[in-house]
């Protein structure tokens, strides 16, 4: 019996990983004039990070994480998402310590989180996401938004919808979660068992049941917005207004809560609007975390950041029938006809190569016919066909496909002409 790849997860094929590596390319770009940079960190952290960030009411921590214990008996989890990793690093290496703060970086990688696969839901998916650690300043939520918008809209995204809300400071949620738990107390028995527990540890996380979601008491729920205190609604009026300044739409949704413990203040979403995309049209979360940094053992850092994954990046894409980049093909084909001229075929493919060319040649001894068809496959822009006579006057017969022309060139120039070939056009 053959065996499959595990249920959620997939094998990203050539013709699908160009398309990957595309968005990845956007995404850096658009970091790059935003003045974020990369950071990397291990795929799997110690267990408590997660429960202590992401937090041990939630269904991340509580249902869908892949723990295991290592040779050592620690407990160990492959991360199912990117923020507690880099607060932990920011924690680790200081980096509060840097002169200019904010710290502005951005990461991507796999993350791992045991869910019922389903259309844009996957057990392991590749997320993209940037942290801004050290700040307070308003501007840069609007800044962080404004990052996302623009990785969408460089790689052509047009049917989207930024919503936003504000979770308030400490005190501003102490103040909804007394109002929720007098909501919700009086009918939680029509809720489910882990809804009861939340109920006293985190009322919030109510709001996000899978299970409840349709019970009418979620309808009435009271809004956080009613609950801000003074200064986290000029906070949010500060965010709102730097957003207007730029002219990035948004929409405000009071029930916006996100799936994990660690925001406060600004939390949004950015949607698919496009016709036929799936159900779940979620394509990027994010929000602020003040208190993150100093609950993981560092000073007081405020930080904001997001995370789109790139399988619902590229289901937007194709929902919207974005263009993708084409295949610009091969730069060079080399057909050998004959032992000699095969045999020679070995040293020509490594010159173009490491002259910077991008070149191939047939290794499965085909006849010439067979050869130029694969050529043709394999897009060249020039085929360079070497036969036994061409070999013996150190010539071979260069084809520009785009041209339809075709030339004799001497093979000890054969890279200089198909340079100067190419930087002409
Ligand atoms: P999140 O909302 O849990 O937030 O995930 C962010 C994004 O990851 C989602 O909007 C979605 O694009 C993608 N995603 C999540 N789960 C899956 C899945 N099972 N399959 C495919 N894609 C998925 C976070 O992870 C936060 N760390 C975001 C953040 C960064 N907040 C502040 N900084």
């Amino acid at each position: 019996m053959s065996v499959k790849v595990p249920r959620g997860t997939q094998d990203i094929l050539p013709g699908q990983s160009e398309k990957w590596q595309y968005i990845e390319s956007i995404a850096k770009d658009v970091c790059r004039r935003y003045h974020y940079k990369e950071i990397r960190t291990p795929i799997f952290e110690h267990t408590e990070l997660f429960t202590r960030s992401v937090g041990d009411t939630t269904d991340i921590v509580q249902k869908e994480m892949y723990t295991f214990e290592d040779r050592g008996e620690r407990s160990l989890t492959l991360r199912p998402e990117g923020t507690a990793a880099v607060v932990r690093s920011f924690v680790e290496n200081k980096m509060f310590g840097i002169p200019d703060q904010p710290t502005k970086l951005f990461y991507t990688g796999p993350m791992f989180r045991y869910e019922r696969p389903q259309s844009g839901r996957y057990r392991q998916f590749v997320q993209f996401g940037v942290e801004a650690i050290g700040s307070e300043d308003p501007a840069i939520d609007a800044e962080v938004i404004a990052l996302i918008m623009d990785i969408y809209k460089s790689a052509g995204l047009k049917k989207l919808k930024l919503v936003i809300n504000s979770l308030g400071d400490a005190e501003s949620r102490n103040a909804h979660r007394e109002a929720l738990i007098a909501h919700f107390e009086p009918r939680i028995d029509e809720f489910c068992t882990d809804c009861q527990t939340r109920l006293a540890k985190n009322p919030l996380r109510i709001l996000d049941c899978k299970k409840d979601r349709d019970h009418e008491l979620m309808a009435t729920a009271p809004s956080i917005l009613d609950y801000l205190n003074d200064e986290s609604k000029a906070y949010f009026a500060k965010v709102t207004s730097y957003l207007d300044a730029i002219g990035i739409a948004y929409t405000i949704d009071p029930k916006l809560v996100r799936g994990l413990d660690y925001y406060n203040h600004t939390a949004f979403e950015v949607m698919s609007e496009a016709e036929g995309f799936g159900a779940i049209t979620t394509l990027c979360g994010g929000g602020r975390y003040n208190g993150l940094v100093q609950d993981l053992g560092g000073p007081e850092s405020p930080g904001i950041g997001f995370a789109f994954s790139i399988e619902r990046f590229i289901a937007a894409m194709e929902a919207e029938r974005t263009e993708w980049p084409v295949d610009s093909g091969l730069d060079c084909f080399i057909v050998a006809i004959g032992m000699e001229a095969k045999d020679h075929s070995v040293a020509l493919v490594h010159e173009l190569r490491t002259a910077g060319l991008s070149a191939d040649r047939d290794y499965q001894d085909r006849k010439m016919k067979a050869q130029l068809k694969a050529s043709d496959r394999q897009k060249a822009r020039f085929t360079a066909i070497l036969g036994e006579d061409e070999l013996a006057e150190k010539r071979i017969t260069v084809k520009d496909m785009a041209e339809g022309s075709q030339d004799n060139v001497l093979l000890s120039e054969l890279t200089d002409y198909l340079k100067t070939k190419m930087e002409a056009n």
